[in-house]
C-alpha cells in the first residue's frame, strides 16, 4: 500500500463483513394484526409524492391549529415542516389520551433493586404530576418557552415527566446523558446556556446506589468558570424525603423538588401552543471535532416523524406494552421511549438499571411480569445476554411479537439466536439504522411487508431516498455492492434542524461534501452526509458498515476520538494521543490509546493510570479505554500526521501493510512488540 492509500482507506472498507443472508418472514399472526400491510406504501411516499406524503405522519397528530405549507425550504439546508402549525408535544403525549385512557399505564417504572416496588403510572396520574411540575417550572423556577433546561437525569419515571413539563411550556430540554462525567455535563449546560439544571440526588446502577448529586456541583462549578451561571438546581430524590448521598444541598440553589412540588399541588397548566418548528429539545453527540454538538429537533416535524415510525416500524398500538431497554440519555430513549410510544398511547417500560441484574434473566423476569410484547435493545445488550445466559428467554413466561436492533450492525450469529432465543421464533426483528441527528428510523424493514434479512438494515423507510456517493461524488449504480458513502437525497419531519448556535458546522458537517450548488434553494441540490459507509444489495436492502468519520462506537455509544484525545492532552505529561478503535466481543468496539510523552517524562503505571481517569473524569466512564499504550513517538506520515490507521492495526492484530513510506517506519515494529 502507498501513503495514500494507507491514509484513505476508511475504517468501514477495511472492516470484515459477512456475506448476504436468506430472507425471514413474518407469521401470519403477526401481519394480521400490523398497522401497515399496504405495499403500495412506498409507492405513496416515492419521491414524485415528496413531501405532500408526510401529510400523513402530520395527521397522527392533534394540531391547535392546522399548518399551511408542509415544506419551506427558502432556507435551505435548514428546513422547516408543517409551517404555520401551533402544537405542544406534552398535550399530544398525554392530554389527548385523557378522554379514552386515563386509567390506562402510561409509564411502567422499573427500580433496579428486585425486592422494590415497580410503579404504574396511569395517563391520568402522569398528567396530575406532569402539570404540577410544570406549574414549578414556570412560577418557581422561572421557565419560559424558548429557555434551555439541561437534565442530567438517570433512568427513572421522573425523567420522562421532566421532559414533558418543559415541553408544556416550549422549554428546550436538553438531557445530558446520566452516565456523563460533570464536566460533559458543564459543557452541555454552557453551549446551550442553560442556567437550571434538573438533576436526581442518586440511582442504582449493578446494584449500587450511586451518589449523583456530586456531579451537579462539578457540573455548575465548571460551568461558572466557562461563564455560564447555573443559579437553580432542582434535585428529584431516589426516595423522596430521604437522603440517599452524602452530598450537601447548597443553600439557595439546590432545591429538593419533592420539597417544593407541595405548594403546586393541585396546579393545573394549559399547553402553550407553540410554531411547529420551535425547538422541543437538543440533544448533543459526538462528531469529528472535540466539541459535541447540540442537535436541534423541532417538535411538530420531530413529533409528527417518531409518531409515525413508532406506529409502522415498531406497530406500537395503544394496548401494546412496549420496552426500549435503552437510555433515555441517548436519542433512542427521547424517541422511542418517550416521544413515539406515549404519542401513541401506548404503555412504556423505564427500567433503572442494567439488563444483568442480579442475573441475565432479569430482563425475561421483567417482559414476563409486566407482559412486554413489543421489545427493543442493541446488539450490544444482545451479545452481552447471548453470552452470560444464552438460556435464559425460554425459562420465562412471556411472548414477543415484535424486537428491535439498533445502534450498530449485528452479526448475522447474534441476530439468530436473538431470533430463535429471545423472540421464541414467533417475533418479528427490525434492525433500524439510524442517528441522532435524523430524529427517527431512516432504514428498517417494514415488519408486514419486507422480510428481515440477518445482518441487513433493509431498504429505506418509506419517504427516505439514500444515495450511495463514492469519494469523487459519482452516485454509484444501486444495488450495485460497492462501499461508499450513504447520503439521504430529501429532508423528512424528523431531521435535526441545526446545530445549536452553529448553523456553519451543520452546513458543513453535513451538507458540504456533496451539495450540488451552495447558493440553491432546492432540496434535490442538498443531499445529507450521514457520516456512514454503506453497501446496497440487489434487493435494494442496505447494509451500514460503520463511521467514516473520526466516531467509535462503543457499545452502541457514540464517542468522538478526537473528544477521548483532548481529554488525555488535559494530563500535563502528554505531548500527542491517538485513539483507535478495537474490536470487542460484546461492546463492538473500544477505544484504544496512544500516547506520546513530552520530553524528560517516563512512562510508568502510574502515568497511564492517571491519563485513563482523565479520560473517564472527562467525559465518563462509557469512554474508559481499553489500555493506554505509551509509545516513545507515533508512527507519522512525512507530513506529520499521526497514522491512526497502523495504530488501529496493532491494537486490532491486523497486518499494518506498507509502512515504509512513514517518516518513522521503525517505530512501527517497537510498538507491535509492545502491544502483541
Ligand atoms: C450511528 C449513530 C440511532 C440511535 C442510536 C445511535 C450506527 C445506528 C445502526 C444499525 C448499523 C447503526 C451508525 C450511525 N448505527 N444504528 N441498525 N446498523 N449501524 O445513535 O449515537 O447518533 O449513532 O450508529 O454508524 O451513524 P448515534
Amino acid at each position: 500500500m502507498t501513503e495514500k492509500d494507507i491514509t484513505h482507506v476508511s475504517e468501514a472498507q477495511i472492516a470484515v463483513h459477512w456475506q448476504e443472508e436468506d430472507y425471514f418472514y413474518p407469521s401470519m399472526q403477526f401481519i394480521a394484526q400490523a398497522n401497515m400491510t399496504d405495499p403500495a406504501i412506498y409507492e405513496k411516499f416515492s419521491l414524485d409524492n415528496f413531501p405532500n406524503c408526510y401529510k400523513a405522519y402530520a395527521d397522527l397528530l392533534e394540531w391547535d391549529e392546522y399548518w399551511h405549507t408542509i415544506l419551506d425550504t427558502s432556507d435551505a439546508p435548514c428546513w422547516k415542516w408543517f409551517v404555520g402549525g401551533r402544537i405542544n408535544a406534552s398535550h399530544n403525549c398525554i392530554d389527548r389520551h385523557l378522554a379514552k385512557n386515563r386509567n390506562k399505564t402510561a409509564i411502567h417504572f422499573v427500580p433496579e433493586l428486585e425486592e422494590e416496588k415497580v410503579e404504574h403510572i396511569t395517563y391520568q396520574e402522569l398528567w396530575v404530576r406532569v402539570n404540577e411540575f410544570t406549574a414549578l417550572l414556570r412560577d418557581f423556577a422561572g421557565l419560559k418557552a424558548g429557555d434551555r433546561a439541561t437534565l442530567h437525569m438517570p433512568m427513572s419515571a421522573e425523567l420522562p415527566i421532566t421532559m414533558l413539563a418543559c415541553a408544556r411550556l416550549g422549554v428546550i430540554h436538553s438531557e445530558v446523558f446520566g452516565g456523563f462525567s460533570g464536566r460533559a455535563c458543564a459543557d452541555r449546560i454552557v453551549d446551550s446556556k442553560s442556567n437550571v439544571l434538573i438533576t436526581m440526588d442518586a440511582y442504582y446502577r449493578s446494584g449500587t446506589l450511586l451518589d449523583h448529586k456530586k456531579n451537579a456541583d462539578i457540573a455548575v462549578e465548571l460551568a461558572a468558570k466557562d461563564g455560564q451561571t447555573v443559579n437553580k438546581v432542582l434535585v428529584w430524590q431516589r426516595y423522596p424525603g430521604k437522603s440517599s448521598t452524602p452530598t450537601p444541598m447548597v443553600k439557595g440553589r439546590d432545591f429538593f423538588i419533592n420539597e417544593e412540588l407541595k405548594r403546586f399541588y393541585g396546579k393545573r397548566v394549559k399547553p402553550v401552543s407553540m410554531p411547529a418548528e420551535a425547538p422541543l429539545f437538543l440533544m448533543y453527540t459526538s462528531g469529528t471535532t472535540g466539541k459535541p454538538k447540540g442537535c436541534q429537533h423541532s417538535t411538530g416535524g420531530y413529533l409528527a416523524y417518531v409518531t409515525g415510525t413508532s406506529k409502522f416500524v415498531q406497530d406500537i398500538h395503544p394496548e401494546d406494552v412496549y420496552w426500549c431497554m435503552a437510555d433515555i440519555g441517548w436519542i433512542t430513549g427521547h424517541s422511542y421511549i418517550v416521544y413515539g410510544p406515549l404519542s401513541l398511547c401506548a404503555s412504556t417500560v423505564i427500567y433503572e438499571g442494567v439488563p444483568n441484574y442480579p442475573d441475565a434473566g432479569r430482563p425475561w423476569r421483567i417482559a414476563q411480569d409486566l407482559g412486554v410484547n413489543i421489545f427493543h435493545t442493541a446488539p450490544t445488550a444482545i451479545r452481552a445476554l447471548r453470552k452470560i445466559g444464552p438460556d435464559e428467554p425460554a425459562k420465562y413466561n412471556y411472548h414477543f411479537k415484535h424486537m428491535t436492533t439498533v445502534g450498530e450492525p449485528i452479526e448475522p450469529e447474534v441476530w439468530k439466536w436473538y431470533y430463535k432465543e429471545v423472540g421464541k421464533g414467533e417475533a418479528i426483528i427490525v434492525d433500524t439504522w439510524w442517528q441522532t441527528e435524523t430524529g427517527g428510523f431512516l432504514c428498517s424493514t417494514l415488519p408486514a411487508i419486507t422480510p428481515m434479512k440477518p445482518g441487513s438494515a433493509g431498504p429505506s423507510l418509506p419517504g427516505i431516498h439514500p444515495v450511495i456517493y463514492d469519494e469523487d461524488g459519482n452516485e454509484l449504480p444501486a444495488g450495485c455492492g460497492r462501499a461508499g458513502n450513504i447520503c439521504i437525497r430529501n429532508p423528512w419531519p424528523g431531521g435535526f434542524q441545526t446545530i445549536w448556535g452553529d448553523r456553519n458546522r451543520f452546513v458543513q458537517n453535513y451538507y458540504a461534501r456533496y451539495c450540488k450548488d451552495p447558493k440553491s434553494k432546492r432540496w434535490q441540490d442538498w443531499p445529507y452526509l450521514t457520516g456512514d459507509a454503506a453497501v446496497q444489495a440487489k434487493d435494494g436492502y442496505y447494509r451500514i458498515l460503520g463511521r467514516i468519520d473520526d466516531v467509535i462506537n462503543v457499545s452502541g455509544h457514540r464517542l468522538g476520538t478526537k473528544e477521548i484525545e483532548s481529554a488525555a492532552l488535559i494530563v500535563p505529561e502528554v505531548a500527542e494521543a491517538a485513539v483507535v478503535p478495537v474490536a470487542h466481543e460484546i461492546k463492538g468496539k473500544e477505544p484504544d490509546l496512544y500516547i506520546a510523552l513530552k520530553p524528560g517524562f517516563d512512562a510508568s503505571p502510574e502515568l497511564e493510570k492517571k491519563i485513563s481517569d482523565a479520560v473517564c473524569n472527562e467525559i465518563g466512564k462509557i469512554a474508559k479505554p481499553r489500555r493506554v499504550w505509551i509509545v516513545k513517538d507515533m508512527p507519522k506520515t512525512r507530513s506529520g500526521k499521526i497514522m491512526r490507521r497502523v495504530l488501529a492495526a496493532i491494537s486490532n492484530k491486523k497486518d499494518v501493510g506498507d509502512v515504509t513510506t512513514l517518516a518513522n517506519p521503525n517505530i512501527v515494529d517497537e510498538i507491535k512488540a509492545m502491544v502483541k
